[in-house]
């Protein structure tokens, strides 16, 4: 190592560097750096790679090791990614804490702690690596033990360590995907940085039990190792010229390990862009399609689909559905919103014709399902998620359909998804609530300043008195109606009115109860009068202040979504507190069937979200 070095030697010396200086060589102890020297940094020997502050941002700055030959200065490691130095920050040595990074009043941002004692130095070494180490040059602490997201040459991680991606492009500051050789030898890359569980690998070595070590060596080969040296796992390759390249290995921000490499000189090897240019494979191949997990967003966030880029690296792009629009218009990883009100699941204001599917072919949302039905046909699949509130996707497979709610997860569109999604969204965005408030409002307004009129005035009195008889003669009326035989809905869905006593006949006083739900309980009864002898009554659960009007509304409701695939309703009851549905019985099926059916759920549980 002694040769990589150019030994300028500041014994004692407290820096500060002049402006602008760039220093080689190994640093005792005092202030390294601070932001204020602008540009400057410590130099490897070869100055092909610096240590020191770059800018972020306004005022804000990172303190990285970078290629600093390269035009683009790629930063192959960060100190503070998640807590970004304030101007007039320095970075000192000290000897008991290592490197320790401070705002201008002195609190510490971050340190490297020592695993030792005796520091003598800090030194840039032209492989890449920063160590602080002891007179004998044994390493205290170096940065290619603390890796951030980059692996270069002659690094060599053991058992146990960790290579975070950050958050996106240009933030630092740790991301959700995390790639380990986990302390039982097997070599993982996981969707998330919070307590991974096994289960949840989006690719692995399962090398458990004799993985030991993790190289990137000399020859641009990434590889694991058993513990005497054989190699275990080729993870990637490059095949170029190790002294004309650089080379670098990234878990990048969208979770793909890639490994790079970049001319040294504009001529070295002809046919070579001046730029990074990917080599090997990406690992894993397609993240879109790889992850598949219960909990967590997948490749892209919350209700988006992935999708890989066809540009030389195949980037995996994060797409909304259509009437979605991303959360964070700054990071497409971030996931979408809809950008219409969600279904309404209040039945007195029956939404289904407000809304409309979208189809998406090679489309899925795996592991966001809540309800499956089998041997159905695309439209039964589309009135299913229409009518059901907490349908957001439906997805439709060789006469399956799988209903989908939000927020949706591990979305992709991929030629090997051979179902096709339907997307609802509402088609006349502004809704009847937010015009509803809207009227209200104003109305209010207007009752204000006519109100105020009328009161200054005599005729109030007369109108007052008027009112008064008005509502007295409206309560009559409507104690009456709760007496009367009620409502004339639409004959043409052929719906039969049941007296209450009828009913509490068929199902000998609601004896045998077939199954319960928020909404009702339903009773197994028999209808003399009819063909279809069997029916099921639904008890609704009593609403006070539910109007006639919103249970016949209702009830149409019910009535217009009639399918042939669907419970039949026959009609009802509306009597004073009495309301009642009444629908056909499957004979054909049990009664399992009926109300929890694994092949074709119950119109009386699809119904439910409905009421
Ligand atoms: C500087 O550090 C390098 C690497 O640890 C070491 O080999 C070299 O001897 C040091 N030079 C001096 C003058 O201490
Ligand atoms: C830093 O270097 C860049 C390019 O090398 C230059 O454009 C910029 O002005 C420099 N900034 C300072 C503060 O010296
Ligand atoms: C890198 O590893 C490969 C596989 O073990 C080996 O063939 C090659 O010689 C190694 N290169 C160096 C420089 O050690
Ligand atoms: C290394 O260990 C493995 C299994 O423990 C063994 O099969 C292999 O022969 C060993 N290689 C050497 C070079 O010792
Ligand atoms: C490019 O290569 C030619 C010969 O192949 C050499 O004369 C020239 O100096 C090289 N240029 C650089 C910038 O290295
Ligand atoms: C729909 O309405 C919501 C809320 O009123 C609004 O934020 C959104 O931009 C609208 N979407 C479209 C497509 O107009
Ligand atoms: C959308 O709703 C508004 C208000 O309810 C209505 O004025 C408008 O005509 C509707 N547009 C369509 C296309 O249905």
């Amino acid at each position: 190592m002694a040769s990589v070095i150019l030994g300028i030697l500041l014994v004692l010396f407290p820096l500060p560097l002049s402006a602008k200086a760039q220093t080689r060589g190994n640093l005792t102890s005092g202030i390294l750096l601070t932001t204020n020297d602008g540009n400057s940094s410590l130099l490897s020997p070869s100055a092909e790679f610096a240590f020191g502050f770059r800018r972020m941002g306004r005022g804000a700055y990172l303190l990285a090791i970078w290629f600093e030959k390269i035009e683009d200065k790629t930063i192959v490691w960060s100190a503070n990614g998640g807590n970004l130095a304030p101007k007039g920050s320095k970075v000192q040595l000290t000897a008991d804490r290592g490197l320790v990074l401070a705002d201008p009043r002195g609190i510490k941002l971050w340190s490297s702690g020592l695993s030792g004692t005796g520091l003598a130095y800090a030194a840039m070494l032209d492989t890449g690596n920063f160590i602080l180490a002891r007179k004998d040059h044994g390493n205290l602490w170096d940065s290619f033990s603390q890796p951030t997201d980059t692996i270069l040459p002659t690094q060599q991680l053991g058992q146990g360590s960790k290579v975070n991606a950050r958050y996106s492009e240009t933030n630092y500051s740790p991301g959700r995907f995390l790639f380990t050789l986990q302390a039982d030898g097997n070599l993982v890359l996981y969707a998330t940085t919070s307590q991974p569980i096994s289960l949840d690998a989006y690719w692995a070595t399962d090398t458990a039990g004799i993985g030991f070590q993790w190289i990137y060596n000399q020859s641009g080969l990434v590889y694991l190792t058993l513990r005497n040296g054989t190699v275990l796992n080729i993870v990637t390759s490059s095949q170029v010229p190790m002294g004309e390249f650089y080379q670098r290995a990234i878990l990048e921000y969208d979770g793909v390990f890639r490994q790079y490499v970049h001319p040294k000189m504009a001529n070295s090897s002809s046919g070579w862009a001046m730029g990074w240019t990917m080599v090997s494979s990406p690992v894993p191949s397609n993240i879109c399609t790889r992850i598949k997990r219960d909990t967590g967003t997948g490749a892209c966030g919350f209700n988006s689909y992935c999708t890989l880029g066809d540009d030389m690296i195949q980037r995996p792009r994060c797409h909304c559905p259509p009437g979605y629009t991303l959360v964070d218009s700054t990071n497409e990883m971030n996931g979408c919103r809809p950008e219409f009100v969600l279904q309404s699941c209040d039945v007195s204001r029956p939404e289904k014709d407000q809304f409309a599917l979208s189809d998406m072919l090679n489309t899925d949302w795996p592991q966001s399902d809540y309800e499956v039905s089998l041997s159905v046909t695309e439209g039964w699949c589309r009135e299913a998620c229409l009518a059901d509130c907490f349908c957001a996707v439906a997805l439709f497979k060789d006469g399956t359909c799988w209903r989908k709610a939000i927020p949706l997860i591990n979305g992709r569109m991929d030629g090997s998804e051979s179902g096709k999604a339907l997307i609802k969204v509402r088609i006349n965005n502004s809704t009847s609530t937010s015009t509803g408030n809207g009227q209200k409002k104003s109305k209010n307004s207007t009752l204000v300043i006519i109100g105020s009129v009328l009161l200054s005035s005599s005729v109030f009195l007369y109108l007052l008195l008027l009112l008064i008889s008005y509502i007295v003669y409206k309560s009559f009326r409507s104690r009456d109606s709760k007496f009367s035989r009620p409502v004339q809905i639409n004959q043409a869905m052929r719906m039969r009115t049941f007296t209450y006593q009828e009913l509490q006949e068929a199902t000998d006083g609601f004896k045998e109860e077939l199954g319960r739900g928020a909404f009702g309980t339903v009773y197994k009864g028999v209808l003399e009068s009819e063909d279809t002898n069997f029916v099921a009554v639904k008890v609704l659960a009593t609403r006070t202040g539910e109007s006639e009007k919103e249970f016949e509304r209702e009830v149409s409701a019910i009535g217009q979504t009639n399918h042939k695939n669907l419970v039949r309703l026959l009609g009802f009851c509306n009597e004073g507190q009495h309301r009642l549905l009444v629908y056909e019985f499957m004979s054909n099926g049990s009664l399992a069937d009926f109300l929890f059916g694994s092949s074709r759920p119950s119109w009386y549980k699809r119904v439910e979200p409905q009421f």
